[in-house]
């Protein structure tokens, strides 16, 4: 993707992560995923007082996309904002899911205090993974 649309892609994952429900952790975190429509959804992490009922922002926003009747693999980039001084990786619950809806080479753009972004890919962060057989 261009670097003016990652950013902007960026600035939505920062913007949402004010919506966080994070009473718990008090760790904001906002996701952003662009659609091979140009689409854009966004999602915020949403806790729990029974903390695995939470749901981590970039599922919020992989599953808005896919409720909102988005098929599989169409998702082209996902950006990731936290408030975190080093760049902030999707836990692994969410790389799963992202192996599951996106293509091995979709880039996730991570960021981090000082603004600078790291791109890597849903293959980077699951190498060995996982797949879907289609059942
Ligand atoms: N969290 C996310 O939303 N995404 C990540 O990639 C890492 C963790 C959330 C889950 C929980 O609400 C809080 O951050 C602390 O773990």
């Amino acid at each position: 993707m261009e670097t003016n649309d990652i950013y902007l892609l960026m600035q939505k994952a920062h913007e949402v992560k004010e919506n966080s429900y994070s009473p718990y952790s008090n760790f904001r975190v906002g996701a952003a995923i662009k659609m091979d429509d140009d689409h854009i959804f966004t999602g915020a992490n949403i806790e729990n007082v029974s903390f695995g009922a939470t749901n981590c922002a970039e599922r919020s926003a992989i599953f808005t996309a896919l409720s909102a009747g988005y098929q599989r693999k169409t998702i082209k980039a996902i950006a990731v904002a936290g408030d975190t001084e080093d760049f902030l990786p999707p836990c692994s619950i969410c790389r799963q899911v992202m192996v599951e809806f996106c293509e091995p080479d979709t880039p996730v753009y991570l960021t981090r205090e000082d603004q600078s972004i790291l791109t890597t890919s849903v293959k980077e962060l699951v190498p060995f993974a996982f797949e879907t057989m289609d059942m």
